[in-house]
């Protein structure tokens, strides 16, 4: 795949995304103002496909409308390119792209045209725009779409002309709102695989989504958001460690006997069922305790299979999320 160099600013150096102390007040003057977001912190190197994760109302769209100069913070910074993305919004556009939750593809137009005129409109030379339209719709699977409106398309085809239509344009920071929701999983796998093409050519993609498994997919760091802040930040394998360590196991027998469950309960589990010859356990420590523990059971009686899982970030997150819901329930977002 042939890629045009990024005529980008020396990004090197400089965190692609940089946010600090950032809050944003929805109607500041009223009785209850709505504090969106809450001394956010953010820093995302280039060339990362970065995820924030949150519930609705976390304030993962907000933060997207400051950094593309939709909105304005109320204080705190945020630099794009090292740009201040209030004292200089239009260097900061010249450097992004974003499919945002409100954009629409131009719904009387077909594929080709919508991408054409994307293309237009960032001030693509002719020439190059037919080549570039080219190659993002083989990219996207929008190949066979190309000359149908997009009016008749599926939502999830709508959807990923959206996304497509922004890989027009080579911007250094792509910012995408929701962007793979609603797509159907086949729909989603070209999509997934385009935009981590993309992000291999040094771009920076941020990228907002409810779908854990989406970000589990995609992302090479995520933030999850709630409450206008950023509660937890890494990679995957930090994120998921920042939790108790759990697995869940189990076991199948060539028959059952009640020393097996006698066994099992010798160890710190966290539930324990049965049915016929399978027993299925949440064990609370260490790999090493795993290990003691299917050992210990084969010795009552061989192990006709097992299966061992550990926590997944939908785990993660709901602790992370249910934690902080005991400690700080004191309202704001609605
Ligand atoms: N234009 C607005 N006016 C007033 N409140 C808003 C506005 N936009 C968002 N909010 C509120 O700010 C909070 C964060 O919303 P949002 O950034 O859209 O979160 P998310 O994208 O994570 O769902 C929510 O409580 C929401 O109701
Ligand atoms: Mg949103």
């Amino acid at each position: 795949m042939v890629f045009r160099t990024l005529e980008i600013m020396n990004l090197n150096e400089k965190p692609a995304i940089h946010a600090v102390d950032l809050v944003k007040l929805y109607h500041p003057k009223s009785k209850h103002p709505v504090r969106a977001l809450d001394n956010l912190n953010l820093e995302i190197a280039p060339g990362e496909i970065f995820g924030l994760l949150g519930r609705n109302g976390a304030g993962k769209t907000t933060l997207l409308r400051i950094l593309t100069t939709l909105v304005r913070p109320t204080s705190g910074t945020a630099e794009v390119c090292g740009v201040d993305v209030v004292k200089e919004p239009y260097r900061v556009r010249q450097s992004i792209c974003a499919v945002l939750q409100e954009n629409a593809a131009e719904i009387f137009l077909s594929v080709l045209d919508n991408l054409s005129t994307y293309g237009r409109f960032h001030s693509i030379p002719s020439r190059k725009i037919r080549e570039r339209a080219e190659m993002v719709m083989a990219q996207f699977g929008l190949d066979e779409y190309r000359n149908q409106k997009v009016i008749d398309l599926s939502g999830g085809l709508k959807r990923r002309v959206q996304v497509a239509k922004v890989f027009m344009v080579d911007k250094p920071v792509v910012f995408m709102d929701e962007a793979t929701t609603g797509m159907d999983p086949v729909n989603k796998r070209a999509t997934l695989d385009a935009i981590r093409e993309h992000a291999r050519q040094g771009r920076t993609i941020l990228l907002t989504t409810h779908i854990l498994q989406e970000a589990e997919e995609l992302c090479d760091r995520i933030a999850i958001v709630d409450h206008g802040r950023c509660i937890a930040t890494g990679d995957l394998q930090m994120i998921k460690s920042m939790v108790a360590k759990a697995y869940d196991i189990s076991v199948t027998f060539e028959r059952m006997r009640p020393e097996i469950l006698e066994t099992a309960r010798k160890f710190p589990l966290l539930k324990i069922q049965s049915s016929h010859n399978t027993i299925e356990l949440s064990v609370k420590g260490s790999d090493g305790s795993t290990f003691a523990l299917l050992d210990a059971l084969s010795k009552v009686e061989p192990i006709v299979h097992f299966e061992v899982t550990s926590a997944s970030l939908e785990d993660v997150f709901l602790e992370l999320l249910g934690n902080r819901e005991e400690s700080a329930d004191n309202g704001g977002a609605s």
